[in-house]
């Protein structure tokens, strides 16, 4: 069975494309309705909805074309319902009472073992013990589905479902009630919104089973019980579990091979929230198209609906790195992660004749192994037909056709081995999962390879594939396709928030789905690697689930400024944290948020930055939400917006300057104001420490601040003076609040930017 996550490469994004919809003049639509304005006749808000759907119908009324053009009753997510509806419908529905807005059902974007260690989580102290790794939490998925008999998804060690679950598991094709267990206590599936968009589709597995893997992938990173001899390949072999093993899961499918649409993802969410899930793990977005409010973003609204029921939302800050402003899924209420790289390389080794070694990066998955072969150089490998004439030779080409032909060209010639030698120093992920064995190594050790052939009377080589080595340095490193910040629809939120693993991710798989091919040949694994910001979200629900377990009555902003605040800006050379796409320069906050997740310090960050509903509709007053906006939004239209402030409680800063030089002289001052909340001990003392930035003076008032209680709140304020314009692009530094003890470090990062959309 195919699979669109490979093809594509390396970016791992799949939009699938769709045949027009042959319901001729009908469309889908989202609609957003006032849930106060129901009449009296009404019992309740589905029959109120089909009512008016069929009071607009242009065909004979009748309970057939009712229930046919309606799709899903929302109730939880957004008030509202999506439905099939010509122009002249949606026109007259548009004059139906109660109507807010409508928007065209969209398509959704989805972001396509050792990573726990590399976390430094351990049995025996730390994140995973303090917070029984995450025991009885459930964290929900809106994905491909699962592979439920997946050993991830064993429930051994697992206690009994806890009674306030409200989820099912719903039965469909190969899945039935008892499918399910003490670790995936829920699996429920939405296609109504595809096959209303395309009715000539046909589900082949109409169930939570997922032929495609993605889920599979994304729920045992998140909650997966142990697994031992997990590997790929034999590459990154190990034991693999989920960031919090005790958790349990609850898989949402409304991810099709067949297409994406936000009204069923929309559903999935709906039902998650009145399920009773703690934490929704989102590795999608909705396809959107340059600016936009927030409230044309619904994955955006149904997350605000979830974070007001105290569900925490990680969502994936997509793949579309490396330049400014490709940042997706960065509304204020929900936590938006970047991707980093791990501290482990999977390669293979090039031995020459001499003695000579070259390791380089691959994903090749056969069992060839190339021992003691005759080294013949090509030159460009131009030329198929004399490819061909090579015979159990490993044949050596150098960059002059590009990466691609070469590759083409070896690939078609059947050529036993290669080496390709390249300016690229690193290959693509895309490059290292060849179907043949290929080597891929840069022009210095090219050189090394193309001497020795010249200088040889009988040059020979072996290649050995499948090495895991870790402990590698520098890592964490934030990826290239990793999206950066600013978020155009809310500049003043610095995102993304936080960066988690997300390059080659060792997870469980569906068997059906192939990983790889060799030789024509395809091939299936109960694990798979990845990359992308769908990987990194699930390690932070995971995180998210430890914390909530061990603090139950924080809100998910706690739970976001703990993640937040107790991040990591260095990485394993103890220098800061470099940027994959950049030459590996340092990065910046607009890239990696407030650094890299850290579980066990996450746990206890002293003091939290909290916010409640009430402060994003704040916000978006100050941004000058207009009323029906922000009724969109928050479902309710009781909202004055005499109370604004684009001074959001949040655990960073951002504050934006001009680019141009107008000469001008002039001072600009941006003040923040802040309330921490002490969550450590009951008497505490914390001094500000401020690392400062080029150009912009920064100063905090009070700079100590001393807590008498638990819970207490205390308020600061920052403040930073700059010129008008800024001569670069980024500058940034930190505040943090040092506890006198030294047991806690609240750092938040300060960024001053002149970037624009
Ligand atoms: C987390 O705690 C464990 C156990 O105490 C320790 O081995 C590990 O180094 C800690 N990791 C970090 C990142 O602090
Ligand atoms: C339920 O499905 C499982 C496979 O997931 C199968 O082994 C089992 O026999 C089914 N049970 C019933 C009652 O159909
Ligand atoms: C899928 O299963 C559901 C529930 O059994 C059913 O209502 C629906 O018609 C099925 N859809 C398809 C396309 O078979
Ligand atoms: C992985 O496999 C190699 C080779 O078989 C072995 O030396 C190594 O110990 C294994 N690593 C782990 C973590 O099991
Ligand atoms: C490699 O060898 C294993 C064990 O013999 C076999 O199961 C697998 O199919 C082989 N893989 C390939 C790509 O030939
Ligand atoms: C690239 O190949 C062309 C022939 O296809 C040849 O003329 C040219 O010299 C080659 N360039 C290099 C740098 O090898
Ligand atoms: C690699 O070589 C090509 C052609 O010689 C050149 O255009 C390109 O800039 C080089 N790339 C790097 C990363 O040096
Ligand atoms: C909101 O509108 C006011 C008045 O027009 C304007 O001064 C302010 O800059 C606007 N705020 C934003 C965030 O656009
Ligand atoms: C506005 O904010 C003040 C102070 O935070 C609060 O007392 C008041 O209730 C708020 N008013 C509204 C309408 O939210």
């Amino acid at each position: 069975m195919a699979t669109p996550i490979l093809k594509v490469g390396f970016s791992l994004v799949f939009t699938i494309s769709l045949l027009a919809s042959t319901l001729a003049q009908s469309d889908t639509y989202i609609i957003h309705m006032d849930g106060s304005a129901m009449p009296k006749a009404f019992s309740d808000h589905h029959n109120w909805y089909l009512a008016t759907i069929s009071s607009v119908s242009d065909t004979a009324t009748s309970t057939f074309t009712r229930t046919s053009k309606h799709i899903y009753t929302y109730t939880s997510s957004v008030q509202g319902f999506s439905a099939s509806l010509t122009k002249s419908e949606l026109e007259a529905l548009k004059k139906s009472p109660g109507y807010i807005s409508s928007t065209r059902d969209r398509k959704i974007e989805v972001h396509t073992t050792h990573t726990s260690e590399f976390l430094g989580l351990s049995s025996s102290s730390g994140a995973w013990p303090t917070a029984n790794y995450g025991e009885d939490m459930i964290i929900g998925l809106v994905d491909t589905g699962i592979w439920p008999e997946s050993e991830s998804f064993s429930d051994e060690g697992m206690t009994e479902v806890p009674s306030r679950w409200k989820g099912k598991c719903e039965p469909g094709t190969q899945f039935n009630s008892s499918t399910c267990n003490k670790k995936l206590i829920g699996a429920r599936y939405y296609n109504k919104g595809l096959l209303a968009n395309d009715p000539k589709i046909k589900i082949s597995m109409n169930s939570t089973r997922d032929t495609d893997g993605h889920g599979t992938h994304t729920a045992s990173t998140a909650a997966g019980n142990y697994v031992k001899g997990a590997s790929y390949f034999g590459f990154a072999n190990g034991t693999s579990s989920g960031m919090a093993p005790r958790a349990r899961i609850a898989m949402y499918k409304a991810i099709w091979r067949h297409g994406v649409y936000e009204s069923d993802v929309l559903a999935a969410m709906d039902q998650a929230i009145q399920d009773g899930v703690d934490i929704l793990s989102l590795s999608l977005t909705v396809a959107i198209e340059d600016d936009f409010f927030l409230e044309d973003d619904t994955i955006a609204i149904a997350s605000f609906a979830a974070m007001e029921k105290g569900v925490f939302v990680a969502a994936s800050a997509g793949n579309a790195g490396p330049l400014y402003y490709t940042l997706v899924n960065g509304a204020p209420w929900m936590l938006t992660i970047g991707a980093g790289t791990i501290d482990r390389e999977l390669e293979g080794v090039l031995t020459l004749g001499n003695g000579n070694q070259i390791s380089f990066p691959t994903l090749y998955p056969g069992n060839y192994s190339l021992s003691h072969k005759p080294l013949v150089f090509m030159d460009g490998c131009e030329s198929v037909s004399e490819l061909k004439k090579v015979k159990n030779k490993i044949i050596v080409c150098k960059d002059n056709l590009t990466f691609s032909d070469q590759i083409e060209n070896a690939a078609s010639a059947r050529v036993s081995g290669a080496v390709f030698i390249s300016n690229h120093t690193s290959p693509s992920e895309f490059y290292t999962r060849s179907s043949f064995p290929a080597v891929y190594i840069g022009l210095q050790d090219g050189e090394r390879v193309i001497d020795y052939i010249k200088e040889s009377k009988d040059p020979r080589g072996t290649v050995v594939f499948r090495k895991t080595v870790t402990g590698t340095k520098p890592a964490p490193r934030v990826d290239d396709y990793s999206g950066r910040g600013p978020f155009a629809s809310c500049r003043n939120v610095l995102k993304p928030d936080l960066l988690a693993p997300g390059t080659l991710v060792l997870a469980s798989w569906s068997p059906i789905s192939s990983v790889a091919e060799v030789r024509s040949h395809s091939l299936f694994s109960k694990f798979n690697l990845l990359s992308g910001t769908s990987m990194a979200t699930p390690h932070v629900a995971g995180v998210a689930a430890l914390i909530k377990k061990a603090h139950p009555d924080w809100s998910p902003a706690a739970i976001r400024s703990a993640l937040m605040t107790t991040a990591d800006s260095l990485d394993n050379t103890l220098s800061p944290i470099k940027d994959a796409s950049n030459n590996d320069s340092p990065a910046t906050p607009i890239d990696i948020g407030s650094g890299h997740i850290n579980p066990n310090k996450s746990l206890d960050p002293g003091l939290i930055y909290d916010a409640t509903a009430e402060d994003y509709i704040k916000l978006l007053c100050a941004m000058n939400y207009t009323n029906k906006q922000i009724q969109i939004i928050t479902r309710s239209s009781h909202h004055d917006c005499k109370n604004r402030s684009l001074d959001l409680n949040y655990p960073s800063f951002i504050a934006f300057f001009d680019s141009y030089d107008s000469g001008s002289k002039e001072k600009v001052v941006h003040k923040f104001r802040r309330t921490l909340t002490n969550v450590g001990e009951r008497m505490s003392s914390y001094t500000a420490k401020l690392i400062g930035m080029d150009g912009i003076k920064i100063s905090v008032e009070p700079q100590k601040l001393v807590f008498k209680k638990e819970h207490e709140k205390l308020s600061y304020t920052l403040t930073l003076e700059g010129p008008k314009s800024l001569k670069e692009d980024v500058v940034h530094g930190s505040l943090s609040w040092v506890h006198d003890g030294g047991k806690h470090v609240v750092r938040s990062p300060i960024v001053a930017t002149s970037i624009t959309p």
